[in-house]
């Protein structure tokens, strides 16, 4: 038997990358949005965090979708169509694939094509019998329609691993809006989400003693100089990680350790010691707060699960069968 190796759609602006960098050290704070820490060195640099003892999130959600996994696959159905939001090397996905039935489609949706390549063949092997429909794309930028419909299947987003940490509340509600329509009318999500927890053990596990997080970090630099020809010395910037309990959420920033300047096209961005580029939020919910939020986004809550000590939650989340009532304001 051969093994095709799937082509993926692509769906990806070209320039995206410089203009979202240019725009973000123009603005005050200085920032640049952390779906650009994903090239293949930085996917290689996230799975390594997540083999290390601080990084609690991965291994915990594992547990509990090991744990938890085949009564999520009867919940969800298990001959739907599952779409999984920001795939990556996919190493969860086989806990809940394992339960569905042979008939099931199975849509991975990431930026990082290599990564997305390898782990569709990698599970295409596994599972030989499931239809495999990899997309290379943003999926905060997804069209509704680039997804085919299988009519009379169930459509279900697996959004694992927290990465809906990276919006606001506000962002988030509207990125959940996005995947109801994405699912339409009797859809699902099944969602993994960080909760909130002692101080210590957050910033603990963004600043791992192996200095992982901090190299994935720092990936964004040499991503400029590489790609985009930056003038700008990586060594001279600082992984800095805290947990802000203000807006409870996790921040990362690259804090200049000294005033100089990164040069990008033409242009010159001058920063004074300690000055900032804010490069990742990672938002923490406890269930409750997360169920609130799904509501406000038009969603009905299944089922939440979570491990012993509540240092994490998988929510699964329904849409109606039928199509709300458009009201007119
Ligand atoms: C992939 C966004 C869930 O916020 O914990 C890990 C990314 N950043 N260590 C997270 C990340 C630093 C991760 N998410």
């Amino acid at each position: 038997m051969r093994n095709e190796s799937p082509t993926p759609a692509q769906v990806l602006g070209e320039d995206d990358f410089l203009c979202s960098v240019r725009e973000g050290l123009r603005s005050r704070p200085r920032s640049i949005p952390p779906k650009y820490f994903y090239d293949a060195h930085g996917s290689q640099l996230f799975d390594l965090i997540c083999t290390t003892p601080e990084y609690y999130p991965t291994r915990t959600e594992t547990a509990i979708l090991e744990r938890h996994g085949a009564e999520m696959a009867r919940m969800i159905d298990t001959s739907s169509t599952l779409i999984e939001l920001g795939s990556g090397s996919a190493i969860k996905t086989p806990l809940i694939l394992q339960h569905l039935a042979h008939d099931a489609v199975y849509v991975p949706i990431d930026i990082c094509e290599p990564h997305l390549l390898n782990s569709t063949q990698r599970l295409q092997t596994r599972f030989p019998a499931l239809k495999m429909q990899p997309l290379c794309a943003d999926y905060h930028q997804l069209p509704g329609h680039a997804i085919k419909r299988h009519a009379g299947r169930r459509q279900v987003v697996f959004f694992p691993g927290s990465t809906i940490g990276n919006c606001t509340p506000d962002e988030a509600v509207q990125l959940l809006k996005r995947v109801a329509a994405l699912v339409g009318p009797g859809g699902g999500l099944l969602i993994g989400v960080d909760a909130k927890k002692s101080t210590e053990t957050l910033n603990a596990a963004y600043n791992d003693a192996a200095g992982h997080t901090a190299a994935f970090n720092r990936n964004l630099l040499t991503r400029m100089q590489s790609e985009l020809g930056a003038q700008l010395d990586v060594d001279q910037f600082a992984h800095h990680a805290y947990y802000n309990e203000t807006h409870g959420r996790i921040e990362m920033h690259l804090v200049s350790r000294c005033k100089q300047a990164i040069r990008l096209n033409g242009e010159s961005f001058e920063f004074d010691e300690g000055e900032s580029i804010h490069t990742e939020n990672s938002y923490k919910y406890t269930a409750q707060e997360f169920q609130q939020l799904a509501r406000t986004a038009g969603w009905h809550l299944q089922s939440t699960w979570h491990d012993a000590h509540e240092l994490f939650n998988v929510h699964y989340l329904s849409q109606s069968a039928v199509e709300p009532l458009k009201l007119a304001r």
